[in-house]
């Protein structure tokens, strides 16, 4: 099994070489325990793997997966750079030490005033439309400034079909065959565009897509490239790459696609004889979704016309079982070698039938009390929670070599209320 389970002489889950159960006991549930030494694992044999066979390379955390600070300065000091998708992610990012060189906005239908914001904000834009390459020379002076334009590969996948970016049926980019047309629209309005970007979607496990969408990527830069001269100083792939949440799913072998997907890179510049570009690609989910656990307790094991074990936690705490249907493993992290005895619904403490983390699922004995850790929440599980039915956000607790550190308050009462004005005449 792929998925990233430790086991302590206790027999209760291991986060990070800190005890889930003590982890749950001290800080409270739910809370999301995070593993430092896992999320550097994950970069660096992410970034190893391309920079052996490209070294010309740079890895791009799009950290709408995880806007943690702690995790986003523990990536700041791998050397990592950060892809961002609206000015406040520009702005934390910046604020925790990212020069703006080490910044790549790539955001969709923005603002003329957003534009401006991030381009002062002095990081490189990944631009969508021609309508934002317009717009954007209208509100900055694009004399000589570098861009890149998103295009769209026509290449699309992923593990639902709302994270599938690529295609017809797809909101982003430009048409594959506008894209002369587009960076000669750029030039002519007095930019650089030295860049070029895609990504076709999230949570893909299968090798083959990558590979079609460089190819498609790169026929489009070789285009580009034939037509106006243009010397790509970056090639962005974007991010996507999978990881696996049921015991079934293997990991991606990330030097073998690494090294696949670098000859085939490799061979396409020379195809269209491009000098070597930088390497970009944008993971997200690879670097934190299995380094971060969800604990919850059981509050309440129910008999009705299905077992229902309920936690203290709900899609306002982890939304993908529910948006999406995903598949989050469970386990009983107070008794991780039990056998399993039945088949149960695990729900969520929220007023919604659709509340569910999992259906019929494979689980030990489970009593009241017991904590439960919802493994692989660490890419978007935070960054979509929300306060819906008023409950606070939980709190965040980072494990460095065994012990733990509250790195996010949980929220308070006063705190789900806090912006909220009451007009006088109501008063
Ligand atoms: N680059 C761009 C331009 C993106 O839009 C995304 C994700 C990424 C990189 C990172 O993709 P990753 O490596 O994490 O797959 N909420 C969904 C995922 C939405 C992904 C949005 N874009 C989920 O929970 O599965």
């Amino acid at each position: 099994m792929d998925l990233n389970i430790k086991v302590n002489d206790k027999d209760h889950l291991d986060i990070g070489g800190a005890d889930a159960v003590d982890i749950a006991n001290e800080f409270g549930t739910p809370v999301y325990a995070i593993d430092e030494n896992r999320i550097r694992d994950n970069y660096n044999r992410f970034y190893n793997a391309f920079s052996k066979y490209y070294p010309d390379f740079k890895v791009f955390y799009a950290c709408k997966a995880n806007t943690n600070l702690a995790v986003m300065k523990i990536l700041e000091s791998e050397g990592c750079c950060v892809d961002t998708v609206s000015p406040g992610e520009v702005y934390i990012s910046e604020k925790l030490g990212f020069s703006p060189d080490r910044i790549l906005f790539t955001g969709n239908n923005i603002t003329n005033e957003e534009l401006k914001m991030v381009h002062d904000m002095g990081v490189i834009l990944n631009v969508d439309s021609r309508s934002a390459l317009k717009r954007l020379a209208e509100v900055v002076d694009p004399k000589g400034l570098k861009v890149s334009i998103r295009v769209n590969p026509m290449v699309g996948a992923g593990h639902h079909e709302h994270t599938i970016t690529g295609g017809v049926m797809s909101k982003f980019g430009i048409m594959d065959n506008e894209a002369t047309e587009v960076y000669k629209l750029a030039q002519d309005l007095g930019f650089d565009p030295i860049g070029i970007h895609s990504h076709i979607g999230s949570g893909i496990l299968d090798p083959e897509p990558f590979k079609l969408a460089i190819g498609s990527t790169m026929d489009i830069a070789g285009k580009v490239h034939d037509d106006l001269g243009i010397d790509f100083e970056f090639v962005d792939f974007g991010g996507g790459i999978g990881v696996p949440y049921t015991p079934d799913e293997k990991a991606l072998d990330i030097d073998h696609f690494a090294h696949e997907n670098v000859e085939f890179f490799k061979g396409k510049l020379k195809e269209y004889n491009m000098k070597n570009p930088t390497m970009f690609l944008e993971p997200g989910r690879y670097i934190v979704a299995d380094a971060v656990t969800l604990l919850v307790q059981v509050n309440s094991v129910k008999q009705s016309y299905r077992k229902y074990i309920g936690v203290d936690a709900g899609f306002n705490t982890l939304l993908r079982p529910c948006m999406y249907g995903s598949y989050h493993h469970i386990v009983d992290a107070s008794k991780m070698s039990a056998p399993i005895t039945q088949e149960v619904d695990v729900a969520g403490d929220v007023c919604e039938s659709g509340d569910l983390f999992a259906r019929d699922r494979p689980l030990p004995d489970i009593e009241e009390g017991d904590i439960l850790g919802i493994l692989n929440s660490g890419a978007y599980g935070f960054t979509m929670a929300s306060n819906y039915n008023s409950r606070p956000l939980p709190a965040e607790v980072l494990i460095k070599d065994g012990n733990p550190t509250l790195v996010r308050k949980a929220q308070t009462f006063d705190d789900l209320f806090r912006n909220q004005i009451i007009p006088d005449y109501l008063q």
